[in-house]
């Protein structure tokens, strides 16, 4: 059974400053503003904020045991270290998506949540369009993005990264329907229950769970993102979880955390 979304939300702006930003996000969200730089006990009464700081856009359950924020950063940490150090076009996600010398397909990302795979890809040179749903994560990613675009190191591989808020399912069907040129790969990692993750991802992953509960539609966007894509469909899973209800992947791919199923479609 999936985990009711969570629907008691506020944003809170760390001072007067940010204020405007705070506002602008509370009347897109329709959710409650609080006072700027309101007190722990203040927002005890809401479930999670989002908070608006010089460390950017944070959504942070409250409560006193309440595990650290929640946000993007493409600049710093762990996604800047696997962007350093992370193995280049060997890495497991660049064989699923295709990528070898010469090829980089134009990829879209139709569940980003945070953008992680999607930054890894346009690190290694894809264009990528980023597909995301829940406007309180989309609203993340955007911040994360802007962000990004403004630092030096990261500017160049943001600028090949285009966010589209919205449903997976129709962007596809649009997609069909437009002149544009449609994607070579479409990438899916939509959540799933009990994964049994690394730390960090749990805590994302429990957070997102609140905020959005599972992804119940995925047959169905496999389907149209079958109907779409040039090339392959890759979905990432949970090392030992089910593939996902439909045709059979044509091969996989085990990482040390995960798989990915790949329906190929034509060659690249
Ligand atoms: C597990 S997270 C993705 C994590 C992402 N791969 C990353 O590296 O940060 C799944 C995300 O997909 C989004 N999602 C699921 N189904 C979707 C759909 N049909 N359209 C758009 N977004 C969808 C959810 O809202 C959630 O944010």
């Amino acid at each position: 059974m999936s985990e009711k979304p969570v629907t008691s939300l506020a944003v809170v702006p760390s001072s007067a400053d940010f204020l405007e930003q705070a506002r602008k996000i509370s009347d897109a969200l329709n959710i409650q503003l609080l006072e700027p730089g309101s007190k722990p006990e203040q927002l005890q009464s809401f479930l999670m904020v989002l908070s608006c700081s010089a460390q950017g856009l944070q959504l942070q359950q409250t409560g006193p045991k309440a595990p650290g924020p929640v946000f993007v950063d493409f600049v710093s940490g762990a996604v800047a270290h696997r962007r350093k150090f992370g193995g280049g076009i060997g890495q497991q996600i660049a064989k699923a998506v295709g990528i070898k010398s010469g090829v980089r397909p134009y990829i879209a990302d139709v569940t980003a949540g945070l953008g992680k795979d999607a930054f890894v890809l346009a690190t290694l040179g894809c264009e990528i369009t980023l597909v995301e749903r829940s406007p309180v994560v989309a609203m993340l990613l955007q911040d994360g993005l802007e962000r990004g675009g403004r630092d030096l190191e990261t500017a160049e591989i943001i600028a090949r990264m285009s966010l589209f808020r919205g449903d997976g399912i129709d962007w596809l069907e649009k997609s069909l329907d437009s002149d544009e040129s449609q994607p070579d790969v479409i990438y899916l990692d939509p959540m799933f229950p009990h994964s049994k993750k690394s730390a960090q991802v749990k805590k994302e992953m429990n957070l997102f769970r609140k905020l959005i509960g599972d992804d119940t539609d995925t047959a169905k966007l496999l389907e149209k993102a079958l109907k779409v894509a040039n090339n392959r469909v890759v979905v990432k899973r949970p090392r030992k979880a089910p593939i996902i209800e439909g045709p059979a992947p044509s091969f996989a791919l085990e990482g040390k955390s995960g798989r990915f199923d790949i329906y190929a479609i034509k060659s690249f």
